[in-house]
């Protein structure tokens, strides 16, 4: 089965990245209400040493986005255990699993999990089959394009194929180039030539202009956007709606409703000083989509609003000042 099917008008499979903190429930709730995208992927699930699986599966809710499929992501270094949570997740609903191989936290790399699995590429085959035999259900792996550096690129690439894994979703920086350096597009090309299974492409796709120049650079096969959504979460829709040719005007009734469901999403029990915190974490994003608005950022970011609902009330009017300048 095609895991990563085109629509009818040749729109490549759309998944929206997993990102932790920034990407949490309530983002992809609220991008859920906007739509265009295929599938979510939630941010990592640790899986530490002595873990119980059972209970750390719970942060896993496969009916999360009603209608839309939500992959659950995976980060340890053991693979029993990791295999044991893997099919707790399966357990929970889950319509596929994906191994974290980029994240660079070294909280996380410290314990030999995350980028750290790209150290080692046989040990990343050690832990990617084992997740691959625990379950039925299609498992997938999300890498970057190495540690230190790109020596074991091929190797690593290899070595996931060989586990059995459906595809590969990169993130071409290394984990010492963080988030800064422009993603290597030539390396999602590379990828594509040396895999025989399917692959993402993912990194640094702000608009439409960029989705279609990674897909014609490197032929990948399907594309994953992160921080470009939050920026403007419209932009799965944009990049659709070039495919099927029907003009798509985001609407600022939509913009409203996603800041409802994401407001509606955030805990009830969570201080107010930080659910305003989370707000402004969004709208840092958010101001970055035109120029007009990048000028307010500032503003919006300084507010000493300690009240969700009169931040909001403060931001909404700068907002739609910038809004008539569209989102990129
Ligand atoms: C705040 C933040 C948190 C992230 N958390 C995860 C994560 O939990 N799992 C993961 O595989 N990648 C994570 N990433 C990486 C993104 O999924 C993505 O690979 C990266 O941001 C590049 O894509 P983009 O340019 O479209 O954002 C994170 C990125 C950011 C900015």
């Amino acid at each position: 089965m095609n895991l990563l099917p085109k629509d009818a008008y040749g729109c490549p499979f759309l998944q929206l990245a997993p990102m932790e903190g920034v990407g949490d429930r309530c983002f992809r709730k609220a991008m859920a209400s906007i739509g265009g995208f295929n599938e979510a992927v939630r941010d990592f699930l640790r899986v530490p040493r002595n873990a119980h699986v059972k209970s750390l599966a719970k942060e896993y809710e496969a009916d999360e986005l009603a209608s839309l499929p939500l992959a659950a992501q995976l980060m340890g270094s053991d693979p029993d255990l990791m295999a044991a949570m893997a099919q707790e997740i399966q357990q929970r609903g889950a319509p596929r699993i994906d191994i974290n191989c980029g994240c660079p936290s070294h909280t996380v790399t410290g314990r030999g999990a995350g980028s750290s699995l790209l150290k080692d590429p046989n040990f990343l085959h050690v832990i990617a089959k084992a997740v691959v035999q625990a379950v039925t259900i299609p498992v997938t792996l999300k890498m970057r394009s190495g540690y230190q550096d790109t020596s074991l690129f091929k190797e690593n690439l290899l070595a996931a194929q060989e586990s059995g894994v459906r595809y590969i979703t990169l993130h071409p920086r290394t984990k010492v180039d963080g988030y800064t350096p422009p993603a290597r597009w030539d390396l999602i090309a590379e990828a594509k030539s040396i895999l025989r299974i399917p692959l993402v492409g993912n990194g640094d796709i702000l608009n439409v202009d960029d989705a279609l120049k990674m897909l014609r650079d490197t032929k990948c096969d399907a594309l994953m956007i992160g921080r470009g959504s939050v920026i403007n979460p419209f932009i799965f829709h944009q990049i659709r709606s070039h495919f099927s040719q029907t003009p798509y005007q985001p609407k600022w009734e939509d913009l409203m409703q996603y800041f409802d469901v994401y407001r509606a999403s955030i805990p009830s029990g969570m201080p107010l000083r930080v659910q305003v915190g989370k707000l402004k974490q969004l709208l840092q994003f958010l101001f970055k989509s035109n120029a007009k608005l990048l000028e307010k950022r500032m503003t919006v970011l300084t507010s000493t609003h300690t009240q969700p609902e009169e931040f909001l009330n403060f931001v909404k009017p700068l907002l739609q000042e910038g809004w008539s300048y569209s989102l990129t």
